[in-house]
């Protein structure tokens, strides 16, 4: 295989029983230090999304999407290496504009993201950004919003992934796109 998800892979620290007892947390903080690992990450993505197949749409149109809070870690460079807007997804409360926002399970509860209405015009082309995918609760809830505003969701993409990412079929049918996939894990996050 790639030698640099092998970097990615090891640069990863995976943090046993937490947040809670059973966990196996996947530490992207460590990733961030290790600059080779963390350039070889972004360089994956811009690989790969600097082609997107733009035949109608314009190239300004081109937008990646980031999860508060990890995926602000990655959409960033992505976008600007690729020439794309990065339009952040929040948390409730924390967006000055006017809003969406949609609602998402969590294993107790729920939670809401929020994306102010004025960041997508219909037909822009999306890719969504975060560190991980588990349930896919998250992500579901990114494309709902973008959908809702007629934005075309081209694919997500997460440094992290299940190796049988039960998350893909909450995803609506879109791609889903995972560099390293932890093994041996029951439950991750
Ligand atoms: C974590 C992770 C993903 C999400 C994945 O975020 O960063 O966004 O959970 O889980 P899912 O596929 O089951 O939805 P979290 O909500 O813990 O917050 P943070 O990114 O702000 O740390
Ligand atoms: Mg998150």
């Amino acid at each position: 295989g790639d030698p640099r998800l092998e970097a990615i892979s090891a640069a990863i620290r995976v943090v046993p029983n937490f947040p809670k007892k059973g966990i196996m947390f996947q530490d992207i903080t460590t990733l961030l230090l290790d600059h080779k690992a963390f350039k070889h990450t972004i360089d994956i993505f811009v690989d790969r999304y600097k082609d997107m197949q733009i035949s109608v749409v314009a190239d300004d149109m081109q937008m990646i999407v980031g999860v508060e809070a990890r995926g602000f870690m990655f959409g960033p460079p992505i976008a600007l290496a690729i020439g794309a807007k990065f339009v952040p997804l929040r948390k409730p409360g924390k967006l000055p504009g006017k809003v969406i926002s949609e609602s998402y399970e969590l294993e107790y509860g729920h939670d809401r993201l929020e994306m102010h209405v004025d960041a997508v015009e219909p037909l822009e082309r999306v890719i969504i950004i975060d560190d991980l995918v588990a349930t896919g609760g998250t992500l579901s809830a990114a494309i709902s919003l973008m959908e809702s505003q007629g934005a075309e969701v081209v694919e997500c993409a997460c440094v992290i992934g299940l190796p049988e990412v039960k998350g893909q079929h909450k995803l609506k049918g879109k791609p889903l796109y995972v560099l390293v996939e932890p093994s041996g894990l029951d439950e991750f996050c």
